[in-house]
């Protein structure tokens, strides 16, 4: 297993992943293909965002690649908190594809995407799900996460809020 980043050779694969989501928005959503949008333009698109286009936080994203050269997962790594992340969205977010969940990947992308916060320099790494997110909120324990308070957005939706010491 290990990450790999986005280029034009993973095309095939990520639309094969994201067809596994069906009506699902895919977690994280900077992976999310549109239609109609070639995958030149999709990977342009995702360096600006990662560059911080519209005022976004600078960000890194990965596939978790098996040895059958298949993805089974995607992280997206943010490199510092705003007001939004700090709240909600935290410094990583993950997911699986529906095929190869539980079966520890998500623990591992995790504990992988760790080092590489580690070289960004971050000492305290913010890992948040949602309250009925029961099998992320155990990788996120299984990573040594602390439970902070939880965050209710405007709508309601309970956010939980947990900090990775490093
Ligand atoms: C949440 C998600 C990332 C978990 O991925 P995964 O690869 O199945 O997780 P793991 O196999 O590493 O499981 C970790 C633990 O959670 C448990 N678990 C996983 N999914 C679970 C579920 N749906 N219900 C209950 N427990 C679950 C596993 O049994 C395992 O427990 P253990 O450590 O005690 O053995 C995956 O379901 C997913 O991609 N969901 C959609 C996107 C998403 O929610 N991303 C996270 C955003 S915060």
């Amino acid at each position: 297993m290990r990450l790999e980043r986005p280029s034009l050779k993973w095309e095939k694969e990520h639309i094969a992943y994201m067809k596994e989501w069906d009506e699902d928005r895919m977690t994280p959503s900077s992976f999310q293909l549109q239609e109609g949008i070639p995958y030149e333009l999709y990977l342009e698109e995702l360096a600006a965002k990662e560059a911080g286009l519209g005022n976004r936080m600078l960000s890194t994203n990965y596939f978790l690649v098996d040895n059958d050269e298949r993805i089974v997962g995607m992280v997206n790594i943010r490199h510092g908190l705003n007001d939004y992340l700090r709240q909600v969205g935290g410094h990583i977010g993950y997911g699986i594809r529906p095929s190869e969940r539980r079966k520890g990947y998500a623990t591992y992308l995790l504990s992988e995407a760790l080092h590489i916060t580690d070289e960004l320099g971050i000492r305290s790494v913010l890992v948040t799900c949602n309250e009925d997110n029961i099998g992320s909120a155990a990788v996120i324990v299984n990573n040594g996460g602390v439970e902070d308070e939880s965050f209710t957005e405007p709508h309601g939706n309970v956010v939980r809020r947990f900090w990775i010491k490093r």
